[in-house]
C-alpha cells in the first residue's frame, strides 16, 4: 500500500541534507504526530515489561554490560570460552558522528544517571575504529588506522580467550581495501580461522538501491585460539587454495550465492586456507599479505563464475573483454563502481581498465571516481559498427535489431563470424540473465534471442551465397 507519510530521518545510515520539506498536515494525517507518539508509547510500554536478564545484573561475577574499547578489554587473560563480535565495516558507517544526533538529547534526559557514559559534550571520536578518509593523510591514513586498531582488538580477543576458545567475527564490505585490512588484522591476531561462511543478513528494501551494487550477506568468520601451522610456502599454499576454493565455490554456487556476494564469500573461503598459517612467504622469503591473497582469490572466483555463467564449455572461447562484460553485469548489474574495484575486476579478466577507458569506442566510461560499463545504447553507433570484439558486435546487433534493420543485422552477424557461433548467443543469454526485468538492455537481448533460430538460419544462408 502507498501512504502519504513523513519519511524517516535515518532512511539510511547517514543524515542527508534534503532541500524539500513536509507539506502534509502532521497533526491529522496517518503517520503524523499522534501516530508517532502512540508508537513510541507502545514501544516504551513493551520494553519496560521485559524482565532484567540475570546476565545484566550479575556484574560482580565479571559478566554484564560493560563499556570499554575493544582494544583494551577489562578482562584477564584466558577468561572467555567464546567471543562474538560485529566490528565496524571499514568506512561504511560513521557511528560516532551519527550518535551525536541522539547523544545530545540522551545526555540531557538521562545523562545524570550515567555520568561516566556522558562525560563529554559530544561522543568521543579518536578511538573509534572506522576508516575515515577525510582526516590528515586521507585515504591511506584512514586505512592504516583501521587496520592497526582492528588488529589490536583482535589480539585483545585472542588474549582474553581460553585456549581452544572460539571467536566469531562478522564482516561485510564491498571494497578490496575493506577486506585487505580485516584479513591483515586477522593474520596478525594469532587466531586460526576455521571457517568463513556468508549469511543473508540484509533487508530486501536496502538492496534495492540501483546506483550501487549492495551486498545481501555478511561473512561470519569463525576462528579459534589455537596453534597455527607455522610458516607456509606460497606455492604450496596457493595449490592448497586452488583445491579448497574449487570445492567451496561449487558449494556457494549451489547455495545460490550470486553477484557481489559470491566474490565476498569467495574471500571467506580464501581466508580459511590462508588463516591457518602463522605467516605465508614466497621462495625468496618475502611475506605474502592480504593483497596477494585477494588477487589470487579474485582470479579463481572469476574463472569459476565465468564457467558457470556460460554453463561451462564456452568460457575459453570468449575474449577477455567479453569475460569482463559478462562478469560486470553479473556482479554489479548496471551500477557504477569505484575505479579501484572496476580495475581489479578487469585485472582478473586480463584486461587493463585504463586502456579500455582511454580507447576510442571503449565500453567503459569514467565518471569522477566511478566507472560505468556502457550498454548498447550508451555507445556510439559508428564505433560499434567498426568494432570487432564479441561485445561490440553484440551491441551493434542489438541496435540494428531495435531499428528493425534486418539485412544489416544479418550482414553484420555473417561478416563478423559471430552469427554462427554458439558462444555469441550464450554470452547474450548470460548477460540477459544478469539484468533486472526492467532493464532496457535485457529487453533488447531477449528480443534478439527470441528470434535466434531464424537469425542463425538466415546467417547460414548468407554464408552459402
Ligand atoms: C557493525 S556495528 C555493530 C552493530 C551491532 N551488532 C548492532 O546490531 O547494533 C560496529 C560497532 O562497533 C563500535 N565501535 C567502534 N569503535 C570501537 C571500539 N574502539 N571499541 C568498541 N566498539 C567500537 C561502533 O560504535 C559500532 O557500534
Amino acid at each position: 500500500m502507498q501512504t502519504e507519510a513523513i519519511g524517516y530521518t535515518f532512511g539510511r545510515q547517514a543524515l542527508p541534507m534534503l532541500w524539500d520539506y513536509i507539506e502534509m498536515n502532521p497533526i491529522e494525517h496517518t503517520g503524523g504526530w499522534a501516530d508517532t507518539i502512540n508508537s513510541i508509547f507502545t514501544n516504551i510500554d513493551h520494553l519496560s515489561q521485559i524482565p532484567s536478564l540475570p546476565l545484566i545484573t550479575s556484574e560482580r561475577q565479571g559478566f554484564g554490560a560493560t563499556h570499554a574499547s575493544a582494544t583494551r578489554l577489562p578482562y584477564p587473560d584466558a577468561f572467555f570460552d567464546a567471543i562474538l563480535t560485529d566490528p565496524p565495516y571499514y568506512d561504511n558507517v560513521p557511528y560516532s558522528y551519527l550518535s551525536d544526533f541522539f547523544y545530545v538529547w540522551l545526555k540531557r534526559a538521562v545523562g545524570h544517571l550515567y555520568p561516566d557514559l556522558f562525560s563529554t559534550p559530544l561522543t568521543p571520536k579518536a578511538g573509534e575504529i572506522v576508516a575515515y578518509s577525510n582526516g590528515e593523510g586521507g585515504f591511506e591514513a584512514g586505512k592504516r588506522f583501521f587496520e592497526e586498531q582492528l588488529a589490536l582488538s583482535f589480539r585483545e580477543m585472542q588474549r582474553v580467550l581460553k585456549p581452544g576458545g572460539v571467536a566469531v567475527i562478522v564482516y561485510a564490505h564491498k571494497s578490496t581495501a575493506g577486506w585487505e585490512t580485516v584479513i591483515n588484522a586477522l593474520l596478525d591476531s594469532g587466531l586460526v580461522v576455521n571457517a568463513a561462511w556468508p549469511l543473508n543478513t540484509e533487508m530486501e528494501s536496502r538492496l534495492r538501491a540501483n546506483e550501487s551494487a549492495a551486498l545481501a550477506s555478511s561473512i561470519y568468520i569463525v576462528a579459534r585460539k589455537a596453534e597455527r601451522q607455522g610458516v607456509g610456502l606460497y606455492p604450496q599454499v596457493r595449490a592448497e587454495l586452488r583445491q579448497h576454493m574449487e570445492r567451496r565455490l561449487q558449494r556457494l554456487w549451489e547455495e545460490g550465492i550470486g553477484g557481489a556476494d559470491f566474490f565476498i564469500a569467495a574471500i571467506g573461503s580464501g581466508i580459511e586456507v590462508f588463516g591457518r598459517y602463522e605467516q605465508v612467504i614466497d621462495m625468496e622469503g618475502n611475506v605474502i599479505r592480504a593483497d596477494a591473497l585477494l588477487d589470487e582469490v579474485r582470479t579463481l572466483a572469476t574463472d569459476f563464475a565465468v564457467r558457470q555463467i556460460l554453463h561451462n564449455g564456452f568460457a575459453a572461447e570468449i575474449s577477455d573483454r567479453a569475460r569482463f562484460y559478462v562478469l560486470w553485469r553479473w556482479n554489479f548489474g548496471e551500477a557504477r563502481v569505484p575505479f579501484d574495484e572496476a580495475r581489479k575486476l578487469a585485472q582478473s579478466c586480463g584486461l587493463d581498465l585504463s586502456e579500455e577507458w582511454a580507447r576510442h569506442g571503449g565500453m567503459v566510461k569514467k565518471e569522477q571516481e566511478f566507472i560505468r560499463l556502457l550498454g548498447p545504447h550508451q555507445r556510439d553507433l559508428d564505433d560499434l559498427a567498426a568494432g570487432r570484439d564479441l561485445i561490440d558486435v553484440l551491441h551493434h546487433a542489438l541496435r540494428l535489431w531495435e531499428k528493425s534493420e534486418r539485412s544489416a543485422l544479418i550482414q553484420r552477424l555473417t561478416e563478423s563470424g559471430y552469427g554462427a557461433s554458439e558462444a555469441f548467443y550464450r554470452v547474450a543469454q548470460a548477460i540477459s540473465e544478469c539484468l533486472p526485468l526492467e532493464s532496457k538492455e535485457k529487453k533488447l537481448l531477449d528480443g534478439l534471442l527470441t528470434g535466434r533460430s531464424r537469425l542463425q538460419e538466415e546467417v547460414r544462408q548468407a554464408r552459402l551465397l
